[in-house]
């Protein structure tokens, strides 16, 4: 018997796997997908398995830690994971797991260490993942290199840091090269978060994404963010006016001399990334227009930089404007519950009260994203009824919630159809 792997007692969602991957071959794609993908708690482990635990995650940004020896944490699922600057300046990420007995080892969001020192029985860890000292305990024949962390997936770009708990990640360098290019100007490096959020939200995950995904309801919830954002993000889209497509040709004609990128940019369905103006005479997403930070971010000296959107599915949008930029990104809990962390990152050298206030700079997204969170949670409570079923998705006003369903499908069917059942069994004696 293999000791160092878990054992099972079979798969209990074999058939929920099934019956997800049916339902998905037979859905009509312009409606909404039936209930038990937005209720069911088997569906539920199924969506971690095949989406959560395989495809790239935005655990943080790099400047959350920057120097050697700070961390941050993550929680996908039931699996904790610490993302930590080593002694070169590069970044690791491993499962946040003891190799003696299992405990995690960093209990807080962000620190930072000199070791990572298990509290349970102070085994210490380099912050490369090697095991350095396990006491005298474990007798004359314990092997130290036999107990290293387990490592996770982990690549940097532009400013993120993305994981990936699969034993074989998606590709994504062509996407990261794109997004170094199109952050270049913000020399995130030296960005600093000025504040962060932390949401519940009592709806499933997809349906957080496929809100953020249209802004058809923007009219009647969003009153703050409608001071400043234009809901088109391309000149091709039928409701773009002849003014809107004046007002980008005079940005990206401003945009060009400064080498500022703008220009759409696609990766499958999975991500995306386009610069486009707000609206005239703001620059920025507060209140008033105004700038939120009066120091600009990285190279940048033209204030009014419109708002790059950059889209990464299964779970983070973000607005990067000249003065800052906001991250989010969306953690499934339960069938019913997600969290939504937000972002607002700032120059590092701007100083709270003389630069920024984070009571103005936050202001917008705290008040968008609690109507979201109602509108979800209301979209929650109504699927739940008997009476639920699909409806239609306007092509015009909702084709992201379209293109976010077509791309959770197709990463949901290959990954069913890639791992049967039995191949994630390690059944004793095998
Ligand atoms: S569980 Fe970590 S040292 Fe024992
Ligand atoms: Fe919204």
């Amino acid at each position: 018997m293999d000791c160092t792997q878990n054992l099972s007692l079979g798969d209990p969602l074999e058939p929920v796997r099934k019956a997800t991957a049916q339902m998905l071959h037979e859905r009509d794609h312009t409606f909404s997908l039936p209930q038990p993908f937005y209720n069911d708690e088997r569906l539920f482990q199924v969506d971690m398995q095949e989406i959560f635990h395989k495809e790239w995650l935005i655990a943080g940004m790099t400047c959350e830690i920057p120097a050697k020896g700070n961390f941050l944490t993550v929680q996908i699922g039931d699996n904790p994971i610490i993302v930590i600057r080593g002694a070169e300046g590069q970044i690791h990420a491993f499962h946040n797991v003891c190799r003696h007995r299992g405990s995690r080892l960093c209990v807080s969001d962000k620190g930072k260490v000199a070791k990572l020192v298990c509290p349970y029985h102070q085994w210490t860890y380099e912050l490369d993942g090697r095991l350095l000292f396990a006491g005298t305990e474990m007798g004359d024949n314990f092997k130290l290199s036999d107990y290293n962390l387990k490592p996770v997936n982990c690549k940097t770009a532009g400013g993120f840091i993305f994981i990936s708990l699969a034993d074989n990640p998606p590709a994504i360098d062509e996407f990261l090269s794109t997004l170094a290019h199109y952050m270049e100007p913000y020399d995130m490096e030296n960005t600093k978060v000025a504040v962060q959020s932390t949401m519940r939200e009592q709806a499933n995950w997809k349906l957080v994404i496929e809100n953020n995904r249209e802004c058809y309801h923007c009219n009647g919830s969003h009153p703050e963010l409608l001071n400043t954002l234009l809901e088109w993000d391309d000149v091709t889209d039928p409701r773009a006016s002849q003014a809107f497509k004046d007002q980008v040709a005079e940005c990206t004609t401003r945009w060009d001399k400064d080498n500022i990128p703008y220009a759409h940019a696609s990766f499958g369905l999975r991500n995306r990334i386009v610069r486009m103006p707000l609206l005239k005479g703001t620059v920025s997403m507060t209140m008033d227009g105004k700038q939120g930070c009066k120091k600009l971010m990285g190279r940048i000296t033209d204030p009014d930089l419109g708002s790059m959107r950059i889209l990464h599915l299964p779970h983070s949008w973000n607005h990067c404007m000249g003065d800052h930029m906001i991250n989010f990104t969306v953690w499934p809990i339960s069938a019913q519950e997600s969290i939504v962390i937000t972002k607002w990152l700032v120059h590092k050298d701007a100083v709270e009260g003389v630069d920024y206030d984070v009571a103005r700079l936050r202001e917008v997204w705290d008040a968008t994203n609690d109507q979201d969170r109602r509108l979800g949670e209301e979209n929650q409570r109504g699927i739940n009824s008997t009476a639920y079923q699909p409806g239609p998705y306007s092509k015009t006003y909702e084709f992201g919630v379209i293109n976010f369903l077509d791309w959770y499908s197709e990463r949901m069917l290959n990954n069913l159809d890639d791992t049967p059942a039995q191949n994630l069994r390690q059944v004793a004696g095998e």
